[in-house]
C-alpha cells in the first residue's frame, strides 16, 4: 500500500504503473511525483532547494537562472570499483568490469532499498535519450529521491510528460532506480546533500536492461541517463541491435564553402573533449565554423542511405569545470553565463562563481567547494578538481542546426586520442577499418600529465573502459563486424595531442590549433590530402598538413610525427598485456593486426619520419 499522500498522475503503460507501484512500495517515500518537465516545475525544485540549503542561488545579474550546489566532501565523483555489471556470467562481464551474479545483487539490492525513501518523495522522470521519437533514441525511466537529480536530468535530457506520449501504452523503457540511500526518520532533519557514505551501488543488469544506483547523489553515479544507460546498457543494445553506444563527442565542421563534415571522437576523461567539441578554428582557418553536436556520448546506427548516422544523446553538458577559460574554452565559458547549475566550484564575495585556471589571478578571497573560507595562500583548492557545471545544449554559441534533428547527422570519420607524452604522433590514419579498429581498441592514456617520458601507460580501449556494459573483446567483434552494415564505413584516425619533447614540454600547442590535424582528416574524407605510409599508418608530411601561421620549427615538426622503433616496440609488447587479459575472446583479426604493425615497425628505420 502506498502511503496517504500520494499524487499519482496517470500513465497508460501499464509496466510503468507497475514499476512506479512496486517501487513505492519498496523505497517507502511519503509521496510520490510525477515530472512534467516544465520550466515552472525546474524553477520550484531549485528554489525549494535553496530554501533547504542545497542549492545558493547566485547573483542573478552576474549568473541570471544560475546555483551553486555542495555535494558531501565524500561524494564528488562516479565511483568505478562500486560500478557492477551483473550479466549472467563473469565472461559476459570480462576482465574489465566488476561482475556480480545477477540473483545475489538483486537480493542486496532488495535489501538495501527496502525503506530507503523513508520521509521523501519519490519522483518518477520520464526521458529520452535522443531527439523526442528518433529511431535512434531511446526512452528511460529515473525513479529517484534527490530533486538534485531531478534538475539536473532535465538540462540533460529532454524529460517530462512528452516522453509518456511517446512511450504509450506498450513502448519498451529502461528502468534506472536511483537512492541517495538516506531515509528520514520522523522529525529528522534533511541535510543539504544527502548520501550514504558507507554503501554505494552502481549496479546494471545488462540482460534486463535495468540500472539501480544507491548511496550516491553525484554525476555519473546519479544522473542515470549518462553513463549507466547511454554507455553501459546502450552499448549492449547496440550489440543486440547492430549499432554503436560510444564515448564520443560529436563535431560539425564547415568549411568556407558550406561543406559539412562530421565526425566522433573518442579521448579517455580528462582529456579535453569538451574543449574539441568547441573549438574554435585558429588564425589560417578563416571561413571555417565547427559546430558542436554533442561532447561526451554518440550513438550512432547505420541508416537506409548506407551510412552511419549519429545522434547526441544527451541534451546538455555535464563539464569539468576547473581549467575551463577563455584561454581554452572561450564557447564553453559562454555556455555558463546562464541557466546553469554549478557543484563543488567556489563562490565569489559577489555571489559569483570560480574555479583554478578560470583566470589567471585568483580572487583575494572566496567561499571555497566545502564552503570554508579561502584565500590565494591557504594551500588548498578553490574548487575540486572534479567540480561541474550542468548546462543546456541550447545554451552553447556553437550548438549544430542539426544536433536535434531526428535522423541525425552521417558521421564520415572516427577519431580516437589517449594522452601519451612518447611514442604516437600528432595524427595518422589507419590502414581500412579493421586496422583502425585495433588502433583504437589498443589506445592507452597516462593517468596524470608524466612529467617523464615513459610513464606507465593505463590502455582504455574505445575511451570505453569503464563503460562497456559486456565482455570488452566481444565489443571489439562487435566493432569489426559494423563494416559490413554501410556502404563506406568512416575512416578511422588516431591523434596526440600530448607529445613531449625531450625537456618535458608539450611540442604541440593544442586546443585550438587542433584544428589542423582535423582539417587534414576532413582532406582525407574527400580524397583531397595526400599521405605517406609509416609504421603506423597514413601519415601527414609536414606540407600535408596547413602549419601557416603556426611558426612550427623542422626540428619540432620531426619530434611530434617520429616513431621510434624502440618505443614502438614497447608499445606493441605493452598491448600483449591488455589483449592477454582476454585470452581466446580476442578476434584473430586483431592479433593479425598487431602482428601487421611489429613487421612493418621492425623493417622501418630505428627512427621513422613522414618528411617534410
Ligand atoms: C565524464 C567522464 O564525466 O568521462 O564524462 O568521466
Ligand atoms: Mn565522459
Amino acid at each position: 500500500m502506498l502511503n496517504t499522500n500520494v499524487r499519482m498522475q496517470s500513465a497508460g503503460n501499464s509496466k510503468l504503473n507497475a514499476l512506479v507501484e512496486e517501487m513505492a512500495a519498496l523505497c517507502q517515500p511519503d509521496q510520490i511525483y510525477w515530472c512534467d518537465g516544465t520550466q515552472e516545475e525546474y524553477d520550484r525544485l531549485c528554489e525549494d532547494m535553496v530554501r533547504g540549503g542545497t542549492f545558493i542561488k547566485l547573483n542573478q545579474e552576474k549568473r541570471p537562472g544560475s546555483y551553486l550546489c555542495r555535494s558531501h566532501p565524500g561524494d564528488v565523483a562516479r565511483v568505478e570499483h562500486r560500478t557492477f555489471i551483473c550479466s549472467k556470467t563473469k565472461e559476459d562481464a570480462g576482465p574489465t568490469n566488476n561482475w556480480a551474479d545477477p540473483t545475489e545483487m538483486r537480493q542486496t539490492l532488495r535489501g538495501i532499498f527496502s525503506g530507503c525513501m523513508r520521509g521523501r518523495t519519490m519522483y518518477v522522470v520520464p526521458f529520452s535519450m535522443g531527439p523526442l521519437g528518433s529511431d535512434i533514441a531511446h526512452i528511460g525511466i529515473q525513479i529517484t529521491d534527490s530533486a538534485y537529480a531531478v534538475v539536473n536530468m532535465r538540462i540533460m535530457t529532454r524529460m517530462g510528460s512528452q516522453v509518456l506520449d511517446i512511450l504509450g501504452d506498450s513502448g519498451e523503457f529502461v528502468p534506472c532506480i536511483h537512492s541517495v540511500g538516506a531515509p528520514l526518520e520522523p522529525g529528522q532533519e534533511d541535510v543539504p546533500w544527502p548520501c550514504n557514505p558507507d554503501q554505494k551501488y552502481i549496479v546494471q543488469f545488462p540482460d534486463e536492461r535495468e540500472i539501480w544506483s544507491y548511496g550516491s547523489g553525484y554525476g555519473g553515479n546519479a544522473l542515470l541517463g549518462k553513463k549507466c544507460f547511454a554507455l553501459r546498457i546502450a552499448s549492449v543494445m547496440a550489440r543486440e541491435e547492430g549499432w554503436l553506444a560510444e564515448h564520443m563527442l560529436l563535431l560539425g565542421l564547415e568549411s568556407p564553402q558550406g561543406e559539412k563534415t562530421y565526425v566522433g571522437a573518442a579521448f579517455p576523461s580528462a582529456c579535453g573533449k569538451t574543449n574539441l567539441a568547441m573549438i574554435i578554428p585558429p588564425k589560417g582557418f578563416e571561413g571555417w565554423k565547427a559546430w558542436t553536436v554533442g561532447d561526451d556520448i554518440a550513438w550512432i546506427k547505420p541508416s537506409a542511405d548506407g551510412q552511419f548516422r549519429a545522434i547526441n544523446p544527451e541534451a546538455g553538458y555535464f563539464g569539468v569545470a576547473p581549467g575551463t577559460s577563455e584561454k581554452t574554452n572561450p564557447n564553453a565559458m559562454k555556455l555558463v553565463e546562464s541557466n546553469t547549475i554549478f557543484t563543488n566550484v567556489a563562490l565569489t564575495d559577489d555571489g559569483d562563481v570560480w574555479w583554478e585556471g578560470m583566470t589567471d589571478e585568483p580572487p583575494a578571497h572566496l567561499t571555497d567547494w566545502q564552503g570554508n573560507e579561502w584565500t590565494p595562500d591557504c594551500g588548498r583548492v578553490a574548487a575540486h578538481p572534479n567540480a561541474r557545471f550542468t548546462a543546456p545544449a541550447s545554451s552553447c554559441p556553437t550548438l549544430d542546426p542539426a544536433w536535434d534533428d531526428p535522423k541525425g547527422v552521417p558521421v564520415s570519420a572516427f577519431i580516437f586520442g589517449g594522452r601519451m607524452s612518447h611514442t604516437f604522433p600528432l595524427v595518422f590514419q589507419s590502414y581500412d577499418w579493421d586496422h583502425g579498429v585495433y588502433l583504437a581498441a589498443t589506445m592507452g592514456s597516462e593517468a596524470t600529465a608524466a612529467a617523464e617520458n615513459q610513464a606507465a601507460v593505463r590502455r582504455d580501449p574505445m575511451a570505453m573502459l569503464p563503460f562497456c556494459g559486456y565482455n570488452m573483446a566481444d565489443y571489439w567483434g562487435h566493432w569489426l563486424s559494423l563494416k559490413d552494415k554501410v556502404k563506406n564505413p568512416p575512416l578511422i584516425f588516431r591523434v596526440n595531442w600530448f607529445r613531449k619533447d625531450a625537456n618535458g614540454k608539450f611540442i604541440w600547442p593544442g586546443f585550438g590549433q587542433n584544428m589542423r590535424a582535423l582539417s587534414w582528416i576532413i582532406d582525407r574524407v574527400h580524397g583531397r590530402a595526400d599521405a605517406v605510409e609509416s609504421p603506423f599508418g597514413f601519415m601527414p608530411r609536414q606540407s600535408d598538413l596547413q602549419l601557416d601561421g603556426l611558426d612550427m620549427e623542422t626540428s619540432a615538426f620531426e619530434a611530434l610525427m617520429k616513431i621510434d622503433r624502440l618505443s614502438a616496440l614497447n608499445e606493441i609488447n605493452d598491448q600483449s598485456s591488455l589483449f592477454k587479459r582476454f585470452g581466446s575472446r580476442v578476434p584473430e583479426a586483431l592479433l593479425g593486426q598487431q602482428n601487421s604493425v611489429r613487421e612493418r615497425v621492425e623493417k622501418a628505420d630505428s627512427v621513422w619520419h613522414p618528411g617534410a
